[in-house]
This record gives C-alpha cells, structure tokens and sequence, in this order.
C-alpha cells in the first residue's frame, strides 16, 4: 500500500507578515544570536521560546574546543527551559542564525538533534511548539508544530516500563 506523508506550513515573503507576536519573537531570536559561542564554526544561532506565562527565553548555540561536546541553539534553550521552568509549556520557538558574519537570506532548518529534543518537549508537555524560521532577512517559514519536521519520531512510548 502507498502511503504518503505531508504537513501544512506557512510561508511568507518577508518578517513583515508575520502577526506582532510572532514578529516579537523573532526579533528575540535576532538577539539570542548575539549571545552565540561559535568561534569554531562562525555559524551563530540564536533560538527564543515563548513559555505558557508570556515570558521569552533566549539560547545560542554555545561551541567547545572539543567540537563535539558544542550544543546547538535548539537544545541550549530546551535544556534551559526544562529545568529552569519546568511548570511552563513551550508555545513557539523562533529560530534564526548569522553565518560567518554575514547577513541570512533563508530560513536555518533545525538538525535532527534538536528535532528530537523539540518532540521530545511537545509530547512531554502535550503540547506542540510553533516554529518561527527565518534568516535576518527573506522569506519566513511557520511550522505548526516541531513534531511536523521530524515524521515517524523515535518517542519513549516503545521503551516499555
Ligand atoms: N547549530 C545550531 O545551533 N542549530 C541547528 O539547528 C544547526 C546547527 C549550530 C551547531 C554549531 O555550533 C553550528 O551551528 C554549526 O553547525
């Protein structure tokens, strides 16, 4: 039997479509970027989440002389948010970077790393994130949940008792 997966997103010419909120939040993420560790890379990321209570938290991606042990901007906030505000839900996280100094044109898709951590999060909270994707300037991607990027997820459900 053929199957076939697909999801509804949006998408928008530029920032200037986006609803205020949103618009808001991606600023956010604009900031976050300053606050990037990415001397290895030259690829600064910067993520800002809006929680359930109305505040917005900030993360970056924060790299290490032992490349591996570096931790994406999408993880650095989730981590950040799960243990420094574990009561709140997650309801949009917008997403943005500054590669080698130079302005972003297009939307940075997250890594399969964090995909997983962002559904690990919505199903943990029962409750799916909105992403807000976009490069400092062109076109905008809304993503209606992150369990949209990451289609037949590994989830904790087959880990049994
Ligand atoms: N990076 C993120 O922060 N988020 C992503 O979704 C993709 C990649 C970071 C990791 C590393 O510090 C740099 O970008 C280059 O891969």
């Amino acid at each position: 039997m053929q199957k076939k997966f697909e999801f509804e997103y949006e998408e928008f010419d530029t920032k200037e479509g986006l609803a205020i909120e949103d618009l808001a939040l991606l600023n956010a993420a604009y900031d976050a970027v300053e606050t990037a560790f990415a001397p290895y890379s030259k690829f600064k990321v910067g993520a800002a989440a809006r929680l359930s209570n109305g505040q917005i938290i900030l993360g970056s991606n924060q790299e290490s002389a032992s490349y591996p042990v570096g931790i994406c901007a999408e993880r650095t906030l989730l981590n950040s948010i799960g243990s420094q505000y574990p009561k709140e839900t997650i309801t949009a996280m917008a997403i943005s970077y500054i590669p080698h100094g130079a302005e972003s044109d297009h939307p940075l898709s997250p890594c399969g790393m964090c995909r997983q951590s962002l559904l690990d999060y919505e199903l943990r909270y029962k409750a799916p994130i909105k992403l807000i994707l976009a490069g400092k300037t062109g076109k905008v991607m809304l993503i209606p949940s992150a369990n949209n990027i990451l289609p037949f997820g590994f989830t904790g459900s087959i880990l049994g008792k």
